[in-house]
């Protein structure tokens, strides 16, 4: 397990194009496997979490190949068309792989077993089993709806109404999911609008989803079950939650002009571009286009002065991965930054909000945290860095100290670099290439 150290650089330079969005990706694969025809997907993200994702659709009966141009190409065997697998579906590190084809197999007729990491297998999966009971499917979950899961599919499903209790949508989407192979309409309704992928890839594929405004707050949206979906090409945006890393770096490191190609904008997953110009951020979209259905543009960044602000917390979902390295970006900042509404990073590969507290804390930032909270105080200056992270299994944390480590005053180390391939592979090398100096080192 390699461990990794940053050293405080100055002015990060250059263009890059970070890999490709991992919630694509996973709707790109498990879509197309239920498509009749051919899809090509050009941009998928080939980190481990979506390589999983290919696994267990290919061992589903869906015929997946990777040309020597990146593309990859599937044939789906169509909706209800799902195989039983021959053997136990390791899902390694990825909660939205398990937790959406846990969804996916609910109105099949099959038995499927899931298993993972030690860090997937302590993330809670009653959030999604409990809607999808609804379907008539059957799990067999360790106690405290705990992976290994065995999911029996309805034979004759259901259509359900679900009121999402949670911001999530890895659960909206496994109950959309379930839906596609359901007779009749499946909606969903969510109070606080999530991540909307799955229903634009939906309609992509040909399927109809109608998202409408709910009266008490919030969107209806509702799904025609067993559509025919019909094979399509897709271009999968550079991830947003992978840029906030080079953004944040550029931003805190002096001297640095860096821009971030073809970056996915949808406004569901953009808050941190918000936020961050709240803060006063030297920061400019541009070339702004349509790619694939998805709104995308290059993002430069240009280090400057930052101030703390008060994250409104309705802006949470559309930001939810992005918390770690704002909580840094912060430390940079004069004065403190709130962010508030957090429950969520709780559920996260690791406890994100205890990870956060405990790391600036120990790199010598003034951080004050409750259960769904987190003030971080910034003084202007470089804190002082100055400690090795336990990173838990948890890619974002991981690549966060990593950016911290480059603007402080003494370096900062992570104890353990191999999450980071499960979303952002060659993560150290990008960066390096922009002027970071992340390297190895004997722990
Ligand atoms: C994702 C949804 C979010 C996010 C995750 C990807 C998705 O999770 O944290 O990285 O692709 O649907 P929740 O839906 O649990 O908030």
């Amino acid at each position: 397990m390699p461990a990794l150290r940053a050293q405080p650089v100055k002015g990060l330079s250059g263009k890059i194009r970070v890999p490709g969005d991992k919630s694509v990706s996973h709707r790109s694969l498990m879509l197309s496997a239920l498509a009749i025809g051919e899809t090509r997907i050009s941009g998928l993200l080939e980190g481990e979490d979506v390589l999983a994702t290919a696994s267990a659709m290919r061992a589903m009966g869906a015929d997946i190949v990777r040309d020597d141009d990146g593309t990859w190409r599937v044939s789906g065997v169509g909706v209800g068309g799902l195989a039983e697998p021959r053997s136990v579906i390791d899902m390694g590190n990825a909660g939205t792989g398990v937790r959406l084809l846990m969804g996916l197999v609910a109105t099949h007729p099959i038995n499927c077993t899931f298993t993972g990491d030690a860090s997937l297998s302590r993330r809670p999966m009653e959030r999604v089993m409990g809607p999808l009971r609804r379907f008539g499917t059957v799990f067999t979950a360790r106690e405290g709806g705990l992976l290994p899961i065995t999911v029996s599919g309805a034979d004759n499903p259901v259509p359900v109404r679900a009121e999402m209790t949670v911001p999530s949508a890895q659960v909206k989407s496994a109950v959309l999911l379930a839906g596609l192979n359901t007779p009749g309409e499946t909606c969903v309704i969510e109070k606080e609008a999530t991540r909307d992928h799955t229903e634009n890839m939906l309609r992509h594929f040909g399927a109809e989803v109608v998202s409408e405004p709910w009266p008490a707050g919030g969107v209806m949206i509702r799904l025609t079950g067993q559509p025919t979906l019909t094979a399509t090409d897709i271009q999968v945006p550079a991830d947003i939650s992978s840029a906030a890393f080079p953004i944040v770096a550029a931003l805190i490191t002096p001297g640095s002009d860096v821009t971030i190609e073809a970056v996915g904008l949808n406004p569901l997953r953009a808050g941190l571009i918000l936020t961050l110009k709240d803060m006063g951020a030297d920061l400019t979209i541009e070339n702004e286009r349509t790619e694939g259905g998805e709104p995308v543009g290059d993002i430069r960044v240009r280090s400057g002065r930052l101030k703390g602000i008060d994250v409104p917390p309705e802006r949470a979902p559309s930001m939810i991965d992005e918390y770690p390295v704002l909580s840094v970006c912060a430390a940079f900042a004069e004065g403190t930054t709130r962010m508030t509404g957090l429950a969520e990073l709780r559920v996260k590969e690791s406890d994100r909000l205890a990870a956060m507290v405990d790391g600036l804390t120990a790199c010598g930032v003034t951080v004050r945290s409750g259960e769904d909270w987190m003030e971080v105080d910034g003084t202007g200056a470089a804190p002082r860095g100055g400690a090795t992270i336990a990173v838990d299994l948890d890619h974002r944390i991981a690549m966060s100290f990593l950016v911290l480590g480059s603007a402080t005053s003494e370096p900062v180390a992570i104890d353990d670099a191999q999450a980071i391939a499960t979303s952002f592979p060659g993560f150290a090398g990008l960066m390096n290439g922009l002027g970071t100096s992340i390297e190895e080192f004997e722990a």
